[in-house]
């Protein structure tokens, strides 16, 4: 469902007036449509993953050993394709199993039609459809939609967070050592110094928990959620985190590369936490001790 967005925003602290903005009303609008555009993109991809779930569906191997495309992940991105098209036929597009429509324009849409496809191919349902919306290289709306679980995440830049409506924040650990934490591993196995096996040692042999639950996208909404306090990998693509990080970030989280700078999904490395923890954990990915 389409929400209001208002044109005049409070911000309060500790019940103190801290700041009003006044949007543009025509802003304001042109954001609503494209909010309401994400969610039927997204919905139309969730309904591809319910109806393929645990039935026949083809399944083809891409690069490496067990990367692999699903007739559902085929279906999925072409039904949010019918729907962005047909509302913003000018848009630009990056999509995880088209590659990129590109177009002259100041919006990109960044798709991961199936996040979790080998989940998805197994019948555990931990996967979702995850879509980004770039302005002008800004992430400005994401969205990540687990249709198993019915867990809709959605933010907008400078809006705050929602789980099916619901604002979410990041959780309150100052220390990793008393945190959950949650990482991937890439397809093919990463032979580095500080790679994913020796972090993810380090962090197990001190008794840190460490899930691995095989979508990037559920993993950044589950720390934007406060069920993980952070989250770290070391070899994503743009379609994995372009929705995940400003949910994070939308939450009160932060997300940087491996060297703690400012996040772009266009480059491999993800640190994403609660912020409390996560000069920390920055450390830690790169060498330090527990
Ligand atoms: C994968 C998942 C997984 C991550 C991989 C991704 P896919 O995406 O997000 O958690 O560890 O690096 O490629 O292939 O299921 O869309
Ligand atoms: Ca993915
Ligand atoms: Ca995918």
């Amino acid at each position: 469902m389409l929400e209001e967005i208002p044109d005049i925003i409070i911000y309060y602290d500790n019940g103190e007036l801290q700041d009003c903005k006044i949007r543009n009303p025509f802003f304001s609008y042109f954001c609503a449509m494209l909010k309401q555009t994400l969610l039927k993109a997204t919905e139309a991809g969730a309904a591809q993953l319910t109806h393929f779930f645990n039935g026949e569906f083809k399944i083809s191997n891409k690069e490496g050993i067990n990367n692999l495309v699903t007739e559902a992940d085929h279906a999925a991105e072409k039904a949010i394709f019918e729907v962005i098209q047909r509302e913003h036929p000018d848009h630009y597009i990056l999509s995880e199993e088209t590659g990129e429509i590109v177009m002259d324009s100041s919006y990109k849409w960044i798709i991961d039609p199936i996040d979790g496809t080998v989940n998805f191919a197994n019948g555990i349902p931990i996967c979702c459809v995850s879509i980004g919306l770039e302005q002008d290289g800004q992430m400005i709306m994401g969205a990540v939609y687990n249709p198993f679980l019915n867990e809709l995440f959605f933010a907008q830049r400078g809006f705050g967070a929602t789980l099916n409506d619901t604002i979410i924040h990041v959780s309150d650990k100052t220390e990793v050592i008393h945190s959950c934490l949650v990482t991937g591993f890439p397809y093919t196995y990463l032979d580095a110094p500080n790679g994913p096996l020796q972090v993810f040692e380090k962090l197990i042999r001190k008794g840190v928990p460490v899930r691995r639950l095989g979508s990037a996208a559920i993993d950044l909404c589950w720390v934007a959620a406060g069920r993980f306090d952070g989250f770290y990998e070391h070899k994503l693509q743009a379609w994995d985190s372009a929705a995940g990080f400003l949910i994070v970030e939308e939450a009160g989280g932060k997300v940087t590369d491996f060297k703690g700078d400012h996040y772009s999904p266009y480059q491999p490395h993800i640190i994403a936490t609660n912020g409390k923890i996560h000069n920390e954990l920055v450390a830690i990915v790169n060498g330090a001790d527990v």
